[in-house]
């Protein structure tokens, strides 16, 4: 019968020829990507059914339509677990200015840096917003990612908090890319608030989460814990008052200088602590004990001419480590995963493949989706992309502008959209 109900909806799709696929299964080392070499991968319904080497293809997905993936690598989705997706304008005279010498928290003390994209964040108006995030996204998939978490944070009052947070939400239910929502309202402390830094905590801490709660707008809650940004102490209360009413904390951490943020991080249960430059040992120590995902940012490392944060050595103390875009348009003005991961390989000395891991199954863990995504295994969303490469190393080494030559979500192509 149920055989019956799917001829009845014509064949259903399996890809065959797959010259290796990568299943980046959870179980293992960071570097254990679980390869099939000459795969074949079935879906139903948008969910994987079967996952194997072609010549063990089971009878009963024998004579489902044939897709080719004619000899390519597939790969999970990618999963961009830190991006501020939506904000207005851009900062290219910054860009030169950081190339002249002039350093990023500078530029920031004389009202640049997120201060200037929050004047122009709240000057765009809805219709620019949501049309700039929805073409980045767009383009995000033709690189074969899948899935992306957005952050808000460059609206820094209720109104403009809460806008941002709703453009990601219709994005999300418009699809395809599916959008993770983070409230980034301590991403700074607007100019308005300058020297009433309490009352702005104020306001985050008693009108912008229960907003954002009431509307279950957010699914983490995020604080950027910088000198010039938030203390320790400003982070823990605000990440304790966005957890008391279910919104999982994560934290930009020692970014531009030491400061307890991992270890806070771990305090914190948080669910991801994210560019980690300056680490300490003891924040490494931290973060493998309490199981945090430490997010890799090598764009930003790259832009602001920093030292990448210490992968090895986290790997090595146990810590899973994701790699990400942290596209903004100040530190990380580019949404180009495959970039940051060739990135990930040369500045931070990670292994191809334990930056595919950190950019799919790791990634999907850092914003909690790994029941659904970040793996090509059944009963997981049918989320691919087939690249053009024989291998993942090939892929990483020969950088490409895009080589992704087909994204699938839920079982749908997404990319190219036709023929
Ligand atoms: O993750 N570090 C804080 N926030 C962003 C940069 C934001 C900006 O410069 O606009 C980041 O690097
Ligand atoms: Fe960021």
């Amino acid at each position: 019968m149920l055989q019956f109900i799917r001829n009845a909806s014509g064949p259903l799709p399996v890809l065959r020829r797959i010259g290796t696929l990568a299943t980046c299964a959870p179980h293992g080392a960071q570097g254990d990507l679980h390869l099939v070499p000459n795969a074949a991968l079935a879906w139903d319904n948008g969910l994987i059914r079967w996952v194997g080497p072609e010549r063990e293809l089971p009878h009963e997905f024998q004579g489902w339509e044939n897709w080719d993936a004619a000899g390519r690598l597939v790969i999970p989705g990618l999963v961009d677990c830190h991006t501020h997706l939506a904000f207005g304008g851009w900062r290219a005279d910054e860009f030169e200015q950081r190339i002249a010498g002039r350093s990023y928290q500078d530029i920031a003390r004389a009202g640049g840096g997120i201060l200037s994209t929050v004047a122009r964040t709240r000057a765009a108006g809805t219709t620019v917003l949501s049309d700039r995030a929805a073409h980045f996204l767009l383009e995000m998939l033709s690189l074969g990612v899948t899935t992306i978490e957005a952050k808000s944070g460059y609206g820094l009052d209720l109104d403009t908090e809460l806008l941002l947070l709703r453009i990601y939400r219709r994005l999300a239910g418009d699809g395809p890319v599916r959008v993770v929502p983070t409230f980034l309202g301590a991403h700074t402390v607007p100019a308005e608030y300058r020297d009433r830094r309490e009352r702005y905590i104020d306001l985050v801490i008693r009108r912008m989460i229960p907003a954002i709660a009431t509307e279950r707008l957010a699914r983490f809650c995020d604080v950027f814990r910088e000198d010039g940004a938030f203390s320790v102490a400003e982070s823990r209360r605000i990440l304790g008052a966005g957890k008391a009413v279910g919104l999982v904390p994560k934290l930009h951490a020692d970014q531009l200088t030491s400061g307890g943020g991992a270890e806070l991080a771990a305090e914190m249960g948080a669910a991801s602590a994210d560019h980690l430059e300056c680490i300490s040992e003891a924040g490494i120590a931290a973060l493998a004990s309490s199981g945090t995902v430490a997010v890799s940012l090598p764009l930003a490392s790259l832009y602001l001419d920093h030292r990448p944060l210490p992968a090895r050595k986290l790997i090595d103390a146990g810590v899973p480590v994701a790699v990400a875009t942290d596209f903004n348009p100040g530190s990380a003005p580019s949404y180009h995963l495959p970039f940051a991961m060739t990135l990930a390989c040369t500045m931070q000395r990670m292994s191809p493949a334990e930056v595919l891991m950190g950019a799919t199954i790791v990634a999907a863990r850092a914003i909690g989706v790994e029941a659904v995504a970040g793996s090509l295994e059944p009963g997981k969303a049918a989320d691919f992309a087939v690249i053009d490469a024989e291998s993942v190393n090939q892929w990483l080494y020969h950088l490409q502008p895009n080589a992704c030559t087909m994204t699938v979500i839920g079982g749908k192509r997404v990319h190219p959209v036709s023929n």
